[in-house]
């Protein structure tokens, strides 16, 4: 809605960007405006001022404070997940009962926060790219797991598995994995061995039920066979691991070690459709790409014409493009093709 600047108060919530007349970006859509917002803005003398409805300003405010919380959350997993990898690195002992200890909280989350897939999104970057990546897939192993139906159980298991699947890495030199250069073929062989030492580590270390063991040792098989150490083949994969699997690499299309290359979820559930057959189950993707559009219908996008709108429909085969209503008009993103999501604003 359109308001006068006079009008303006603390907690209102910019609908639209806000430039100086020279085109300079001085706000964000989806800043929550404070007192020196309003008084920076007072500055620019400009009449009017476009900010959200109070009911999109709640939900906007209600994403902020759970994000915090289970930003917290989050952030103490990885730090936690960073202690277990850096003893195996050292070649300690994989400890279980600090595995539940990690996990117990992020299965909570799996099973009663509604809205954690947009907030795990909404959610800052970390540094420690392995560490953040391990407690990601973990997260995203066990809604899958939901999705699909598990018991509370195997919820539980592909959040360890989804926790431990790299843990292989620890047998590795790290700068193998920075992807700054590209890596000799001896190096790139090496890098594969790391399911097969993750598997070796903790079998050898630990009492982790088969299923988790396994799905650590086939995290990088593929669907069709040609993935690796054993090339197995469909439904030869485990259940679990062909759950791991998605979940790796949707964490990778959407958290990209470089943090530039990361994709919205929209355009990553629909990768991983097109990688359904070739890398992953194609009964799994579905069941989670149609868990996905519950999440983020109902998001709030930028668009790049400068207009914010809600995204009201996902069309499962093009997701990337879904259709967005904007103050005053529906904009059907697989027609206008000239038109992108710029940002998710909550
Ligand atoms: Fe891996």
């Amino acid at each position: 809605m359109i308001i006068k600047v006079d009008q303006l108060k603390s907690g209102m919530v910019l609908q639209a960007d806000l430039f100086t007349a020279n085109g300079d970006l001085i706000l964000a859509a989806g800043t929550i405006l404070n007192e020196d917002f309003i008084e920076r803005i007072d500055r620019l003398k400009i009449d009017n001022i476009n900010v959200m409805d109070d009911q999109s300003t709640l939900r906007s405010k209600a994403l902020v404070t759970s994000v915090n919380a289970l930003d917290k959350a989050y952030h103490n997993a990885v730090d936690r997940f960073k202690e277990v990898y850096l003893v195996a690195k050292n070649g300690g002992k994989v400890d279980e009962e600090v595995i539940d200890e990690i996990s117990t909280p992020i299965v909570e989350e799996i099973l009663y926060n509604s809205s954690l897939m947009r907030e795990l999104w909404a959610m800052t970057q970390y540094d420690d790219y392995t560490f953040d990546h391990s407690v990601s897939v973990s997260i995203i192993s066990g809604l899958l797991a939901k999705w699909v139906g598990d018991s509370e159980n195997l919820v539980k298991r592909a959040t360890v598995a989804g926790l431990l699947h790299d843990i292989g890495k620890v047998a590795i030199p790290e700068s193998l994995f920075n992807g700054d250069r590209q890596l000799t073929s001896e190096e790139a062989e090496l890098v594969k061995t790391h399911p097969l030492k993750g598997y070796d580590l903790l079998k050898a270390q630990s009492n982790l039920s088969d299923h988790v063991l396994q799905a650590v040792l086939h995290h990088h098989e593929q669907y069709d066979g040609a993935g690796y150490p054993h090339g197995l083949k469909g439904e030869a994969i485990s259940p679990l691991t062909r759950i791991v699997s998605i979940a790796n690499v949707y964490v990778n299309l959407t958290k990209a070690r470089k943090a530039s290359e990361s994709v919205n979820p929209y355009t990553a559930s629909e990768k991983i459709r097109e990688l359904s057959y070739q890398l992953l189950d194609p009964h799994y993707t579905s069941v989670f790409i149609d868990g996905i559009s519950n999440f983020f219908v109902g998001n709030v996008v930028k668009l790049s014409n400068g207009l914010v709108g809600e995204v009201v429909l996902i069309n499962r085969s093009r997701s990337s493009r879904p259709l967005v209503k904007t103050e005053d008009d529906f904009i059907d993103l697989s027609v206008r093709k000239d038109i992108d999501i710029v940002s998710i604003i909550y």
